[in-house]
């Protein structure tokens, strides 16, 4: 392919995406496939010989997309929202079209320079204690990260390190694979999947302690650490969750934050979803601790508009990481050194896209205002949501937080696994599962920027219906619709 010829494909290709955004709207968030569908509609090999591009194109159309789960169509309310913007996208064209490496300075001096900008840029906007932020004085730091996952990874392998480094030193002739088997992290019962896996490539033992209405109290940490330390037990980081993937719920950072302190213990905060609300000012005191923190990562490829993947990272002292995970060749020696950031040791790969156009495209084009608004406009949506189910006293709301909602049916749980069984079937709407307690509800949270009111009231509309023409079979001897409960 040429230059003229990528012209035109280039170009059909954003034509393409822009139909497909206008046809959002009326699209079901569910395609209609059986497993193995779309394998069985691709040949079994590669071709011998090359394309021509329009045909790559059709069958984009014929196989691909009849097989895609819309998650940007306003009927998807499932997870959390996966970020998404005309600005994002053609940032992450220009990442691609330029073909960079930016894992040293020499890499791209531009990728490393605009990515330390844009984590001050984004740090001070969120209102992040002045200690994250990348300057010449401190050790702090921002670092865009491909997730959330590798985020907490990072921040897990660096605090286990510190610990293990400084318990070498104070008793002298102590065994560091000893010392190894004794460390322990803390997180709550609600934390997301990712940090039981960080731990498990950490090889460092995870207690995921009981929570109060879904928040992790400083007085259950407490006690645990006091526990763990009598039985020889090496607490080594505590990761808080600011906006659970279950109910949104946030940790009590502040009692969370003090008892690290006092225990000189890694601080960790997971705000993947809900620190993108911090950008407003009304939301920043679910961040009360933030300024104990030593670490936190928030996912603007979450909920800012941004494309997966982006995640920002802060460190309060960045040293940690390259002790715990840096490495040094002669290869990738080069002036970067100087100017202080080599990248690739902030992160568990080596190579690295410049993500930070992609982040700068939306922080321009949106501004903190458009944000703003973009954010509020969520919150908005989903209290009406909360709304229209408490006209219903068939059904009860079990929690609501920012963009995110959980509802059910009263009494048994079998109701409401129907009730989304029934939902999902149909394939118009998309809404995931959660357990709160014993009960069994249907998360409902607020995905796209194209959502408006109308889509939230004929969503609503929908599951009323869906309750009321579902027949329900509990023990088997009884067949009758949900008029009433
Ligand atoms: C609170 C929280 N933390 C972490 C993650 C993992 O995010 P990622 O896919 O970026 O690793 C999620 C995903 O939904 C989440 O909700």
């Amino acid at each position: 392919m040429d230059v003229s010829e990528f012209r035109e494909f280039g170009k059909a290709v954003v034509d393409h995406i822009a139909d497909y955004w206008e046809s959002l709207p009326n699209r079901h968030a569910l395609p209609v496939v059986k497993p193995g569908d779309i394998a069985k509609s691709l040949p079994s090999k590669a071709p011998v010989k090359g394309e021509h591009w329009e045909e790559i194109l059709k069958d984009i159309d014929s196989i691909i997309q009849p097989g895609l789960t819309h998650w940007q169509s306003p009927n998807f309310h499932g997870y959390f929202p996966s970020g998404h913007s005309f600005p994002s996208i053609v940032g992450e064209l220009l990442t691609a079209g330029f073909g960079c490496m930016a894992f040293n300075w020499m890499g791209s001096p531009a990728g490393t320079e605009l990515e330390i900008t844009m984590m001050n840029w984004l740090g001070q906007a969120l209102g992040l204690p002045q200690y994250f932020l990348n300057c010449d004085e401190g050790p702090g730091g921002g670092v865009i990260h491909g997730s959330a996952s590798e985020a907490v990874l990072v921040a897990l392998l660096a605090a286990r390190d510190k610990t293990l480094n400084s318990f070498i030193n104070k008793q002298n002739g102590v065994r560091r694979s000893n010392l190894r088997e004794n460390l322990v992290a803390y997180t709550s019962d609600q934390a997301n999947s990712c940090i039981e896996k960080a731990a498990k490539i950490a090889s460092v033992t995870i207690k995921q302690l009981k929570t109060h209405n879904c928040q992790l109290r400083g007085s259950t940490l407490r006690d645990e650490i006091f526990k763990d330390k009598a039985n020889g037990f090496v607490p080594c980081i505590v990761i808080a969750t600011m906006g659970t993937t279950g109910t949104c719920a946030c940790d009590c950072l502040d009692e969370i934050g003090q008892i690290c302190k006092e225990e000189n213990i890694w601080f960790h905060i997971d705000a993947a979803y809900a620190g993108s609300a911090m950008i407003c000012p009304e939301y920043r005191p679910f961040m009360g601790g933030v300024e104990l923190s030593d670490s936190i990562n928030v996912s603007p490829h979450k909920w800012m508009l941004v494309n997966y993947d982006c995640t920002a990272t802060w460190f309060r002292d960045h040293r940690y990481v390259i002790d715990s995970i840096g490495v040094k060749r002669v290869y990738l020696d080069d002036q970067s050194s100087e100017y202080g950031i080599d990248y690739h040791n902030w992160q568990t790969p080596l190579g690295r896209r410049i993500r930070s156009i992609k982040l700068w495209f939306v922080l321009r084009s949106y501004g903190i205002e458009g944000i703003q608004r973009y954010i509020r406009n969520h919150v908005a949506l989903a209290k009406y949501f909360e709304q229209l189910v408490n006209t219903d006293s068939r059904f009860e709301v079990c929690s609501s937080c920012m963009g995110l909602v959980s509802f059910r049916l009263k009494r048994r749980n079998s109701l409401t696994e129907l009730l989304l069984k029934t939902i999902i079937d149909d394939g118009k709407y998309y809404y995931t599962p959660y357990k709160i307690g014993n009960k069994f509800v249907i998360r409902f949270a607020v995905c796209t920027r194209i959502t408006k009111s109308e889509d939230i009231k004929n969503a609503w509309n929908a599951i009323v219906d869906y309750t009321n023409t579902m027949q329900w079979d509990l023990n088997g001897t009884h067949n009758g619709f949900i008029k009433s409960i």
